[in-house]
């Protein structure tokens, strides 16, 4: 066999489900030395991916593609692509359901039926954040053992530099199945073989312990930045110079400078899903701090709108202008992002509201509220510009604008 032929047989069969930030960087990432299939129900990912274009804005996915060399195929087909696999790795939404206070893990349920009937020797491996002993429950409920927990640990818009330096690799199984256990050994290794960075840290776990991971890691983000952000609260209420107390505070190496920037709250797809799925875990378990984080991100925001309301004099007839509805500056989406609940309570104190946000391209209205692209005339038109996260462009209209980005970073 030449070089080519041994390569070709060495690489593995993985099936990724949902083409999401998730999934796509691992399906990417995997690609480069396994035979790859991503399955999603959006025929348009589908299509993209098949032309070689990322259907979500993330530099390095860009570039990997643009370069080729890849073995990545993309299918609606989810039966044939998961038949031949032997990992299918889940990576499908899992939405806080607010009416039952739980992750809505339908979709999760279904891929892993799928994939159970059509190829019960495969291995589904779950990279969607699931409640803390979701994974056991759902191996007793349909009797098949072939299911582990991985959490992600990636950020939006970097997902695929994140996976390939990866902070850590986390696996979990069934404690008491050594087969699984071994399993998941070697699902980690396909992971760090396809990183870039050489000491992964790699652990491995019982699956609940593993999910709580996920769940305490966000919770724990969440509850830092809700602390600099009620840490900048009170420094707006007593006239204090916020940055000082900040960078007084962090000099301790214990507490440090990272993740400490204010904001209008936490945000985007997981951090307020998970925190509230992490409060319901808790169910029986008494706590006072993890409910304070999932409350916290409330009162931030009220405190937010208010001030914005004081600049303004009156919120009858004065528009505030919104400076993207993205939680990030390199964002290609709003999901659940603070500023957005800033405007509903703005909205609802009869504030006029006027948006610009680039990426809605060229429509006029968006949740009700007037969209103006063009930033001189939305300048004009505003008296005030709230923005979540500073940006160049605003630079020339630095006096109408607010913000709690002091650091301007994320
Ligand atoms: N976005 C993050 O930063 C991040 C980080 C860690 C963990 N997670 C978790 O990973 C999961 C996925 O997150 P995401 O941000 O990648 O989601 P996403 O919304 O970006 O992508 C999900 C994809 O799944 C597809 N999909 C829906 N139903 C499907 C089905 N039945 N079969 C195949 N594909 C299907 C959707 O069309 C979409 O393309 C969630 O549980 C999330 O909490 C997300």
């Amino acid at each position: 066999m030449d070089n080519r032929t041994n390569e070709a047989a060495s690489r593995r069969r993985i099936a990724v489900a949902g083409m999401g930030y998730v999934g796509l960087s691992l399906a990417v990432l995997l690609a480069r030395r396994h035979e790859v299939c991503a399955v999603d129900v959006a025929a348009e990912r589908v299509d993209k991916l098949n032309r070689g274009i990322s259907p979500i804005a993330d530099r390095e996915i860009e570039a990997a593609l643009a370069a080729g060399g890849l073995h990545l195929t993309a299918t609606l087909d989810a039966g044939r692509a998961y038949r031949d696999a032997e990992y299918v790795i889940v990576a499908v939404p899992t939405n806080y359901d607010e009416r039952c206070n739980h992750f809505d893990t339908s979709i999760v349920e279904g891929v892993v039926e799928e994939v159970m009937r059509v190829n019960p020797g495969a291995v589904a491996v779950i990279k969607s954040t699931v409640p803390v002993g979701y994974t056991a429950s759902l191996r007793a409920r349909l009797g098949w053992r072939n299911i582990l927990f991985s959490p992600e640990f990636l950020r939006e818009g970097r997902a695929l530099y994140d996976n390939l330096h990866p902070s850590r690799i986390i696996v979990g199984a069934d404690r008491d199945d050594p087969e699984m256990a071994e399993r998941a050994g070697d699902f980690a290794e396909l992971l760090k073989s396809g990183a870039e960075r050489a000491d992964v840290p790699v652990l491995r776990m019982g699956s609940t312990e593993a999910e709580a991971v996920k769940l305490f890691a966000n919770t724990y983000l969440a509850l830092r930045v809700s602390y600099f952000n009620e840490l900048d609260t009170y420094a707006e209420q007593k006239g204090l110079d916020t940055r000082s107390i900040i960078d007084g505070v962090c000099l301790d190496p214990r507490i440090g400078g990272q993740y400490n920037n204010p904001s209008f709250g936490y945000g985007g797809y997981c951090l307020p899903k998970d925190t509230k799925q992490l409060l319901a875990n808790y169910d029986d378990v008494p706590q006072r701090l993890i409910r304070a984080v999932v409350e916290s991100n409330d009162a931030r925001k009220d405190h937010i709108a208010d001030e914005i309301v004081r600049r303004l004099g009156s919120a009858e007839g004065s528009t505030v202008g919104v400076y993207r509805l993205t939680m990030k500056a390199n964002s290609d989406n709003f999901r659940q992002s603070a500023i957005r609940d800033v405007v509903e309570r703005l909205g609802g104190r009869g504030v006029r509201v006027l948006i610009h946000e680039p990426t809605l391209g060229g429509i006029r209205e968006f949740d009700g509220y007037r969209v103006e692209n063009d930033f001189a005339r939305f300048a004009a038109d505003s008296d005030v510009i709230i923005a979540n996260r500073w940006e160049p462009a605003l630079s020339q209209v630095r006096g109408k604008v607010y913000t709690r980005d002091l650091f301007e970073r994320d």
